[in-house]
């Protein structure tokens, strides 16, 4: 018990890093996974990036980067429209309009919202997005891709990093 203890502290701190890094403002960086990001996951060892890899595919990780992103905004990409501020919703409708976009594509969420949500979508971010999610013919992102652009390459990242040390 006294021995595990400290790894049991380092781990949980390393953790939480990796966590603030995945879901912490992003600063501008074009079609990349954003610099902080990439920092975060370099300085920890390879095994931290497999299991962020693994966890990349969760419907719960995909929900969490919707949310971060209603919350702190996007300014990652080179779209006609432009950058996306954080802040259309307060971070309790971030959750369910989260859950909805999902549904979106078919997605199921694991904390569904029945009534309001698609208001709160149609009203909040449909001016941009669409009523579909499917981003006014590539003026702003789909919404409804397989899997986000922001996830993909974050994605890409860390297969990168993982090539180079195995
Ligand atoms: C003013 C237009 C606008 C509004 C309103 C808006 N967005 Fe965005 N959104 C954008 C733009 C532009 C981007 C891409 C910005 C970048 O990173 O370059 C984006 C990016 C995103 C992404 C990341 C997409 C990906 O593939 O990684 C998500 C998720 C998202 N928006 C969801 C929402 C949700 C949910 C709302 C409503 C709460 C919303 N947006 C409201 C313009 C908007």
């Amino acid at each position: 018990m006294e021995k595990t203890l400290p790894y049991a502290a380092v781990s949980i701190v390393l953790l939480y890093a990796l966590y603030n890094a995945a879901f912490k403002v992003q600063t501008p960086e074009k079609n990349a996974a954003a610099p902080t990001y990439r920092a975060h996951v370099t300085e920890h060892k390879t095994e931290h990036a497999r299991e962020e890899l693994a966890r990349l595919q969760s419907t719960e990780y995909l929900r969490q980067y919707i949310v971060s992103v209603i919350d702190h905004g996007s300014y990652q990409f080179d779209f006609p429209g432009g950058e996306m501020e954080g802040g259309f919703a307060s971070p309790a409708d971030a959750e369910k309009i989260a859950c909805y976009v999902m549904t979106l594509s078919g997605k199921a969420c694991g904390k569904p919202y029945k009534e309001d949500a698609a208001m709160f979508y149609s009203s909040n971010c449909a001016g941009c997005h669409g009523d579909d999610g499917k981003g006014l013919n590539g003026t702003y992102p789909d919404l409804t891709r397989k899997k986000l652009l922001g996830i993909e390459s974050r994605e890409a990242f860390l297969k990168q990093m993982l090539k180079k040390r195995p």
